[in-house]
């Protein structure tokens, strides 16, 4: 870049000329393909290099400029909205003096001595989204596209359960609520797990996870992906019924829209520094991306007299914050094992400091990522905390690399257990066949069975499993309830240590004593029942994460009749259950198909009692707990449905009438299972009354 003040008109000209040239490809890069080239610090260098050039040559501004232009043109495989109002952009700035400056420029227009009110918010780094409802109904969704023509995602919104399909009679009769869709980070985090083991796209930060969701012609694909909005601004309103854009986000709660509680007003430039300090503070905290505070100003009528300029409103503008990236040395690529099998390549990197974090490691994903991205070991990279998240390796700085450099060899056997790694046709992932024989997996396979959303045994930490698996003490989770059995009695003297080495004595090792031998397995004994969302959890079927374990739970609410149908693969109603789609059904009905891990499960239920699992919705109604029997032909529902909703509310179905049984459902025809009822004083429910019970 050459210094705006040197240049000549003929070199601004040719300058302006390239950098729209430049920045449009990059907007393609980023927009349409979701695939950024251009780190954000090197895109606003350029950006900020074109404004400055037109500041000082405005005669020279081209109609094609970047700062005329919004975004990304409309994609042609969508449906067009042309937004009533446009959507706009906010104009960046990256100090608190150029905000100083901008406070000033709107009192100056304002012709305003006082202080001004300004709502602080936090920048989302999603995609923004344009709602429309019409008689409180949402009618239509569109992406900002080019601002003035959106992508028509009505029924992409619509997977989104955040956004209200139905407005309160009280609100406008039209009115566009506008906002962010994105992804948290944790969601981003799992989904880039899966796709790394299913040799899917990786995103390279949420921001980019939430556009390729969003903007699925398939709209069950974005309903398959954990989507997340903040609603912060309108278009279209019949009736306005505030003044404010605080009063506006009242009523954004009102009607159920998700407004972020961080949303500040500002009395002061004072204010907004120190809310921008204290943004940056908790920003690596917060569970979504931000990249900035947009300051707005608050009262509406001050909002209308300032008005826009060509794209931005001059009543709000965006304060940035600094890019988080830096440059550092891969001195090593080594290859992890996980639970599963899959082998991943982790960077070793020169410890540095991206924006206030130490990064000594980042994940390469899978061998087609180094292979793409050319990593080797010895590079100068670009590290960048994604999102905040985990690190991640942007690209390698191909005129640093030193002159010995060789590309990097993806290994094909197991790297800890020497077992050959296959790569299953159309996966990324390599896998280590060795199974639980392979100790990385089986260690792994350990840590995730204690840990917290698991059976959460205190004591048990990723240094001990460790040590125990290494020694022998714990192979399988089993092995964790049969250690204090197996434990030798914990009264014999020290003394006596030389005379039965052979036994497992806990308290005798390093680090241990008998109190802490005696805190670990009554911390294993707390746990010998066990909730069954936690049990599926447990068992580290691939795909079923805390919230699907829990999801199973909630539908099946027992382990017998989960495993019976699913040996049976019997998947329609898995499938049939929102959250969980064919690929996730098929691995859950593969797992309990896997004769070692029946053998697993057969094992861990002689040493642990699996709760039933009681909604607590339905926990008071009428027929939790209870055991009951259905007899005779039912006329609304076919038997295995009316099982269902009974186990669904809490009851156990059995199959015939005894002194236990709580409730008989008698159908048309019944025979001897009624009278048994009637006989032993059994309370009788017709289908209708069983009906009303679980309404
Ligand atoms: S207000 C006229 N508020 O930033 C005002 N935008 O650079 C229009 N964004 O397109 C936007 N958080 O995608 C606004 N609290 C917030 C925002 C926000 C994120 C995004 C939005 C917009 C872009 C503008």
């Amino acid at each position: 870049m050459i210094d705006v003040a040197q240049l000549t008109v003929e070199e601004a000209k040719a300058e302006l000329e390239r950098l729209a040239r430049e920045i449009a490809r990059a907007d393609n890069a980023y927009y349409q393909k979701d695939a950024p080239d251009l780190t954000d610090a090197e895109y606003d260098a350029l950006k900020h290099y074109n404004a400055a050039i037109e500041a000082k040559f405005p005669q020279l501004a081209r109609a094609d400029s970047p700062s005329k232009r919004v975004g990304a043109t409309v994609q042609s495989k969508f449906n067009k909205i042309t937004h009533r109002f446009p959507m706009l952009s906010l104009g960046d700035v990256f100090s608190i003096d150029e905000v100083a400056d901008f406070v000033m420029s709107v009192k100056r227009f304002l012709n305003s001595a006082a202080d001004i009110d300004f709502m602080a918010e936090p920048k989302i780094d999603g995609l923004s989204f344009s709602a429309r409802y019409e008689n409180g109904k949402f009618v239509s969704g569109a992406t900002r596209g080019d601002g003035v023509v959106g992508e028509d995602i009505t029924e992409n919104l619509k997977t989104i359960k955040q956004l209200p399909l139905m407005l309160p009679p009280d609100a406008p009769k039209v009115v566009e609520v506008r906002g962010e869709v994105y992804m948290a980070k944790s969601d981003f985090l799992t989904l880039n797990e899966k796709n790394a083991a299913e040799g899917k796209k990786i995103f390279a930060n949420p921001r980019n996870a939430a556009a390729g969701s969003l903007r699925q012609l398939d709209a069950h694909i974005t309903a398959e992906r954990r989507l997340s909005i903040w609603a912060y601004t309108w278009g279209e309103v019949s009736e306005p019924q505030w003044q404010t854009q605080e009063e506006f986000f009242i009523k954004l709660k009102e009607w159920g829209f998700p407004v972020n509680p961080l949303n500040k007003i500002c009395h002061s430039l004072q204010d907004m520094e120190k809310n921008f300090a204290h943004m940056t503070e908790i920003r690596a905290d917060l569970p979504y991306d931000i990249d900035g505070i947009v300051y707005k100003v608050n009262n509406i009528s001050l909002q209308e007299r300032l008005g826009f300029l060509t794209r931005t409103p001059r009543w709000a503008i965006a304060h940035k914050f600094p890019s988080e990236q830096a440059l550092t040395r891969v001195n090593n690529i080594r290859v992890q094992v996980g639970r599963t099998g899959v082998l991943t390549p982790v960077a070793d990197l020169e410890p540095i400091n991206v924006g206030g974090v130490i990064v000594a490691h980042a994940t390469l994903h899978n061998e087609d990522e180094i292979k793409r991205k050319d990593f080797r070991i010895g590079d100068m990279v670009v590290v960048q905390r994604a999102g905040d998240v985990i690190p991640q390796l942007v690209e390698v700085k191909i005129e640093l690399r030193p002159q010995d450099t060789q590309p990097f060899e993806f290994p094909h056997i197991c790297p800890q257990c020497g077992a050959h790694a296959v790569r299953e046709e159309g996966e990324a992932a390599w896998r280590c066949s060795g199974g639980l024989t392979c100790p990385a997996q089986a260690k792994e396979h350990l840590k995730h069975f204690v840990s917290k959303d698991a059976f959460d045994i205190v004591g048990l930490g990723d240094k001990v499993i460790e040590e125990f698996y290494d020694d022998n003490i714990l192979r399988t989770p089993v092995d964790i309830f049969t250690l204090e059995q197996r434990n030798g009695a914990m009264d014999m003297p020290d003394l006596f240590a030389a005379a039965d080495d052979n036994e497992l004595h806990i308290e005798r090792r390093l680090g241990w004593g008998k109190t802490s031998a005696q805190k670990l397995f009554a911390a294993i004994n707390a746990r010998r029942n066990i909730s069954l969302p936690r049990f599926i959890y447990a068992l580290g079927i691939p795909q079923v994460g805390v919230a699907t374990a829990l999801l199973l739970a909630k539908n099946y609410g027992s382990f017998d009749v989960l495993q019976q149908d699913m040996l049976a693969r019997e998947t329609a109603k898995l499938v049939a259950i929102d959250g969980i789609g064919a690929n996730m059904a098929q691995d859950i009905a593969e797992f309990f198909n896997e004769p070692h891990n029946i053998a697993t499960v057969e094992a861990l239920r002689a040493q642990v009692k699996i709760e039933e699992f009681v909604d607590e919705q339905i926990a008071d109604s009428l027929l939790s707990g209870k055991t009951i029997v259905f007899t005779g032909m039912l006329e609304k529902m076919t038997r295995a449905e009316a099982k269902a909703v009974a186990q669904k509310y809490g009851a156990k179905v059995a199959g015939s009438v005894s002194a236990h049984t709580d409730f008989v459902i008698v159908g048309a025809d019944a025979g001897s299972k009624a009278k048994k009822a009637a006989e032993l004083g059994v309370k009788i429910l017709s289908e209708d009354e069983f009906l009303e019970t679980v309404k």
